[in-house]
């Protein structure tokens, strides 16, 4: 479904009428109007297998499908033996997912909660999935950049996150799906050293994109680079063949084969 069509149907409010109570001879009605964000449409089984796959995911992964509707891509990674959790704001959709899990004989290792997805806390997973709207990929935008730890992989289908561009791009049958790799924090000025050359570094981060300065000997240089969650690949151009140094970020200090750096 494309999100214009989505978004059709979600304007034609959809509305749960969760509970019914009799007591007493009396008819109590308890009514909770729930709207939902995204309306319900399933992820086909081979391109559920094809996001996992893109993800990495692993028995050692703790996986979120956030608006999990029936429960295929939570039972899918469990049964390749990951834990697994899904939220879903539609009790029917929790109550199927749960049946599903328990035909597939993975309940032991999946969650299902009825609750709304902006809610959940989504930081203990480190793969995040997602066929939601590109609006709503752009609300979590934030939240995954800040509570999810680097190197998490979060995967969607059909919507992408705008400026945020994806690790890998593609299509399978015709549907779009988007791998993103949480990067770590590099922006900030390091003190480095390459080579037993010490130079200062002044770094510019907008997602996994990295621009800036590198100042040896009192010249400034232009770097460019990248982060793949908490490695880094920088390239400065000092004059004459531009260096390729890559590392690791971890405790405020960077560690490679040709680069060590500390922040400043
Ligand atoms: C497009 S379906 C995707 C279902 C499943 N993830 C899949 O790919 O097969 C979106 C799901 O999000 C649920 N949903 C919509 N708004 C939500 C919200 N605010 N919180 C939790 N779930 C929501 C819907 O009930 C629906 O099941």
């Amino acid at each position: 479904m494309t999100e214009p069509a989505m978004r059709t149907q979600i304007s034609s409010t959809v509305r749960i009428v969760l509970g019914l109570a009799l007591f007493a001879g009396l008819v109590g009605i308890t009514v909770a109007q729930v709207r939902l964000d995204v309306p319900y449409v399933p992820t086909p089984q081979d391109v559920v297998d094809r996001m996992l796959d893109m993800a990495k995911l692993t028995k050692d992964d703790f996986h979120i499908d956030l608006g999990s509707g029936d429960g295929r891509i939570v039972v899918t990674a469990a049964k390749r033996g990951a834990r697994s959790l899904g939220i879903d704001l539609n009790p029917d959709r929790i109550a199927e997912a749960n049946e599903n899990a328990k035909k597939a004989g993975v309940a032991d290792r999946v969650t299902f909660v009825q609750g709304n997805l902006f809610e959940l806390k989504i930081g203990e997973a480190n793969v995040l999935t997602m066929y939601l709207l590109q609006g709503v990929n752009l609300q979590l935008r934030p939240r995954i950049l800040s509570e999810l730890r680097a190197g998490s992989r979060v995967v969607s289908h059909a919507f992408s996150m705008n400026e945020w561009e994806p690790d890998q791009h593609v299509n399978v049958n015709g549907r779009n799906l988007y791998l993103w790799i949480v990067p770590d924090k590099a922006e900030g000025s390091w003190q480095a050293e390459s080579g037993g050359r010490k130079f200062t570094l002044n770094l510019k981060q907008a997602f996994q994109k990295l621009t800036g300065t590198a100042v040896r000997d009192g010249k400034p240089a232009p770097v460019t680079g990248q982060l793949n969650g908490n490695s880094i690949e920088l390239s400065i151009d000092f004059g004459g063949q531009p260096m390729q140094l890559r590392g690791q970020i971890k405790n405020n200090a960077i560690e490679g084969d040709n680069l060590r750096a500390t922040r400043s």
